[in-house]
């Protein structure tokens, strides 16, 4: 049996290509400073057995019209929206992921976008490179205080539930969610408890969004869903950033419906630099970096790869979204 051609299509942590190399696997690096277009992705994917991507790689039914060769997708995130699923679904094809690498690394900065939008750090530091450090003033940059408040997650999956860890371990949080289901184990171990949709908006402190861009969420948290949070509500998101509307979340600030945010996704993608939150006291942005720790990254190759390996040994592939087609 001939070597199978696997197209990386990004620089990942050398565990991933050392993994397949060693398994027998002739590994295609895309290495140059830039991702593909959608169209570079096809051409370059054609031939390939496999490909291991990321995020930002559309590959939707184009896709896989004309890359008939690429008979596995091993995804770099624990997110997939970028792939049609039921489309590689109804061509047989496997789709991995990288569940439970991300979740910690994640809830991290949902935690740390929340202290420091709390506490307006990130507009206090760029106060101090203006040469704004003046004298103390009692009644200046006052923040708000995390202890004993309302935690609201939407989404309580993996990341939620490292989320609502943290901020009850640290804070004491009372913790509130909404999802399409109930999830009576984390219930149990987070003295969790299950609201409506409206109910997460008017009880929670904390909004901190962590479902998956989907068609019902796309742009859910709307002009109409920030009416509805308290005015002293800080909305979190490191989900993604089409989950919520940017201009009715910049006019909802502007006008203190709600009163902080901090996000680590944006819509779009990249953010650019003349967008008004950058400059507003109680929000803080990160460029979507949630899975981004040495440990987590390197994690993530080595499942992303192994997912293939697996795939072409005939076993049972261990990190997958779409099961059903290897049954
Ligand atoms: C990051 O956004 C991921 O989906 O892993």
């Amino acid at each position: 049996m001939s070597a199978k051609k696997i197209l990386l299509t990004r620089i990942y942590p050398k565990v991933a290509s050392d993994l397949l190399e060693e398994n027998g696997f002739l590994v295609t690096k895309w290495d140059k400073e830039r991702p593909m277009t959608s169209k570079e992705l096809i051409e370059n994917s054609k031939g390939h057995d496999a490909i291991l991507c990321t995020l930002t790689d559309t590959i939707k039914e184009q896709f896989f019209k004309e890359c008939t060769t690429v008979k596995m997708v091993s995804q770099f995130a624990v997110g997939y929206d970028n792939i049609a699923i039921s489309e590689a679904t109804r061509l047989g094809i496997p789709v991995g992921y990288t569940p439970d690498a991300v979740s910690e690394p994640t809830a991290d900065i949902a935690f740390g976008l929340m202290i420091a939008t709390a506490r307006k750090m990130f507009y206090l530091h760029k106060s101090i490179l203006k040469g704004e450090w003046g004298y103390f003033k009692p009644n200046s940059d006052l923040g708000l205080t995390l202890k004993n408040k309302t935690l609201g997650i939407f989404g309580l999956g993996r990341i939620g539930i490292e989320t609502a860890k943290l901020c009850k371990g640290a804070y004491n949080m009372d913790i509130i969610y909404h999802n399409r289901s109930r999830n009576k184990q984390a219930e149990a171990e987070l003295g969790a408890t299950y609201v409506d949709f409206n109910t997460l908006l008017s009880q929670s402190d904390i909004v901190s969004v962590h479902c998956a861009l989907t068609p019902e969420t796309k742009e859910l948290f709307n002009k109409e869903v920030f009416s509805k949070m308290k005015s002293t509500a800080i909305f979190i998101n490191t989900a993604r950033g089409l989950v919520h509307n940017e201009t009715d979340l910049i006019e909802a600030l502007q006008k203190g419906e709600i009163w902080g945010a901090g996000l680590d996704v944006t819509n779009p993608e990249p953010m650019q630099t003349e967008n008004p939150l950058l400059q507003m006291e109680n929000v803080t942005v990160l460029p979507h970096v949630g899975s981004g720790t040495i440990d987590a990254r390197d994690e993530m190759s080595r499942m992303s790869a192994t997912n293939i390996i697996e795939f072409f040994k005939n076993r049972a592939v261990p990190y997958i979204v779409n099961p059903e087609v290897l049954q």
